[in-house]
């Protein structure tokens, strides 16, 4: 299949892009659109063949639920069996923005875009272009990264086109993404919240607005995707199926190694350019390296992260060497991006 580049930029030709993304969605196709994180494979959540077409261009597992992207508090109710207290506060503070909340699904959700669980993803996004395509096609986008399975998420429309050029109908070009990485992720269960996945939203960020009566637990996902060990200080949580957060994910094409700060310097002196780094300190004077430094601030270094994996993999570098970030809260959603991409299969 012909996949379709449909630039957005201001305007009658941005206009027809939209409109062209939009009437394609209402037909079932596959469009990838940008949101504020990454940028999304969107086709109708409420169609089954539709949603399927997802899994096949991603070649994706059907055991991994879809997130589905509404544009309103009141599409997101629709979705879901029940909408708790605590998620109104959530929307309240995060929405739109990069938080999914995982609730009971309603039965118009079809079994594929969950995955077959009771539960279903949802999310405002923040994207302008991201509301507005929702709006035109009225109806709720489920929507994964705009990747093949396990590739690197995409924040350019050009990332997309490296793994589903051929394989979707349209690409809408919003130009670079802002956040960087996927949207946190959280289960609302008895009125907690449950950690699936940390991203752009920190855990303190949540803590602030669920306050006393609420928790925020932290899920730790191991290599069966499941969440092994879970809970504040050592509290034992039963394990929790949590489908698609397998280890390996986020992965470039290329083995990556994380080395410690004060190794940077050693491990890549004498390198030649088939070693790529991706380090928050200058390259060495001597070191050949193909050097990628990011800012040492967690949000703007989340911001450009996916567009360093993927500059590394055009390169063609043999290994890439990323610094570990520092130690505390603000990191967690990009330390984890970093432990799965260093993670083989
Ligand atoms: O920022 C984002 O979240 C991006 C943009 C496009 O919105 N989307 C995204 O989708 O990252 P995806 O499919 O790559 O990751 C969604 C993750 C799944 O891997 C799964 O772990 C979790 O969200 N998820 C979705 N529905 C779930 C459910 N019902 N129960 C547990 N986890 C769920
Ligand atoms: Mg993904």
């Amino acid at each position: 299949m012909k996949t379709e580049w449909l630039v957005h930029g201001e305007g009658p030709q941005g206009e027809a892009a939209l409109t062209r993304a939009a009437d394609l969605l209402r037909a079932g196709k596959l469009v990838a659109f940008p949101t504020e994180t990454v940028y999304g494979l969107g086709a109708l959540a409420l169609d089954p063949h539709a949603v399927r077409g997802i899994f096949e261009a991603k070649g994706r597992p059907a055991t991994n639920p879809l997130i589905v992207h509404v544009g309103s508090v009141r599409q997101a109710q629709q979705v879901v069996a029940r909408w708790p207290r605590v998620a109104d506060s959530l929307a309240e503070a995060f929405w739109p923005g990069p938080l999914t909340l995982v609730l009971p699904k309603a039965d118009a959700v079809p079994a594929e875009v969950s995955a077959g669980l009771g539960s279903v993803g949802v999310r405002l996004p923040a994207h302008p272009l991201a509301q507005e395509l929702i709006l035109r096609v009225g109806a709720p986008l489920a929507a994964p990264s705009a990747n093949r399975y396990t590739a690197v998420s995409p924040t350019t429309a050009a990332h997309v086109a490296k793994t589903l050029d051929g394989r979707i109908d349209a690409i809408l070009d919003g130009g670079p993404t802002g956040v960087g990485i996927e949207s946190t992720v959280v289960q609302i269960l008895d009125g907690r919240v449950r950690i699936l996945r940390p991203g752009a939203v920190s855990r303190a960020a949540l803590e602030e607005v669920v306050g006393e009566e609420g928790q925020v637990l932290q899920g730790e996902v191991g290599k069966t995707g499941r969440v092994e060990k879970a809970g504040r200080a050592g509290e034992a949580m039963e394990a929790l199926p949590s489908p698609g957060l397998a280890a390996r994910h986020y992965a470039p094409d290329v083995e990556v190694r994380l080395v410690y700060p004060l190794e940077v310097r050693e491990a890549t002196l004498d390198a030649t350019e088939k070693v790529g780094v991706i380090a928050l300190q200058p390259r060495p004077f001597l070191s050949g390296a193909l050097w990628i430094e990011l800012p040492a601030d967690p949000g703007r270094y989340a911001s450009q992260l996916y567009a360093a994996l993927h500059a590394m993999e055009d390169a063609g570098v043999e290994i890439l060497l990323i610094e570990v970030p520092p130690p505390g809260e603000a990191w967690e959603g990009v330390r984890d991006r970093l432990r799965r991409a260093a993670t083989r299969a």
